[in-house]
């Protein structure tokens, strides 16, 4: 009897809380992205934008634990270049040859680096609230891509009136619930675009999506080439059965 109580209390709890998530959330605006569909593909150019913003901005607070530097190659970036990015980070390696950890300059074989050693660190500085990270971010999230251009566009100077915004968060239209422990982390200009693109916070939200989502399904593109491949072949191979049917029956009929 107990068990089923809580097992009911459960399921309403359960219900009611998603039903009051989906009633607030309001629709998320589909973007077009380069990578969707069939035969979409991350565009170089994006990408290393995107990367800019993610390592100018992003990477203050977030890690991406599951990218390494060398990574950086498959979006156009030489290894020259991603041995120089690395080089700006510091990693503990070690023990050495007396038994001690050291502190050593990042090579292309290093995994990003981390904005804060540990999960405490990171809200002892966001003001209790946790970061997360971001190398999987475009598939954690339903909505994808959609919902994480759609927060990072998403803040309101003013929340409407008679909203309790509590202190330190900040109001976005499309995240749960409304309030957001992270400020609106992009304004326009906050980052000097290599290739002379401007920089307004649309275009820095497009370009970063897109380097996570690349981040999240680094083989995409290899993965849909391989698709219609596959396809072909199965044209072909149905073409070929079919006359092979006809050839073999063609003294029945
Ligand atoms: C000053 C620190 C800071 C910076 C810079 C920052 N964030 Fe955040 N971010 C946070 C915090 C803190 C949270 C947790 C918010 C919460 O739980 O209320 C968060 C949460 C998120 C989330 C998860 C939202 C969800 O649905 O749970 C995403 C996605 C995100 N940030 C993306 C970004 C991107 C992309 C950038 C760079 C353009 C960025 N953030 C820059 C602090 C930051």
């Amino acid at each position: 009897m107990k068990r089923k109580t809580l097992a009911a209390a459960f399921a309403t709890l359960l219900f009611t809380t998603g039903a009051a998530v989906a009633s607030e959330a309001p629709k998320l605006p589909a973007q077009s992205w380069t990578f969707s569909g069939m035969f979409g593909t991350f565009e170089r150019s994006d990408l290393q934008r995107g990367f800019q913003v993610y390592k100018q901005i992003c990477s203050s607070c977030h890690a991406a634990h599951l990218l390494a530097y060398r990574n950086l190659t498959d979006i156009g970036f030489t290894p020259q270049q991603v041995t120089d990015i690395a080089a700006d980070f510091e990693v503990e390696d070690g023990p050495n040859d007396e038994g001690e950890m050291f502190i050593r300059k990042a090579v292309a074989a290093d995994r990003f680096v981390k904005p804060f050693p540990n999960e405490a660190a990171s809200r002892a500085a966001n003001n209790g609230a946790y970061p997360p990270d971001l190398s999987l971010m475009t598939k954690a999230r339903i909505g994808g891509p959609d919902y994480v251009y759609a927060l990072l566009t998403g803040y309101k100077e003013e929340p409407p009136a008679g909203f309790a915004l509590m202190e330190g968060m900040h109001y976005n239209e499309y995240f749960a619930g409304h309030q957001v422990a992270m400020a609106p982390p992009l304004s326009e200009g906050a980052v000097d675009y290599a290739d002379g693109t401007t920089a307004t916070v649309e275009q820095m939200a497009k370009d970063v999506v897109t380097f996570l989502s690349w981040a999240a399904e680094p083989e995409m593109e290899a993965r849909k080439r391989l698709g219609v491949k596959v396809m072909i072949f199965l044209v072909v191979l149905t073409a070929l059965l079919f006359a092979l049917k006809r050839k073999i029956w063609s003294d029945v009929h």
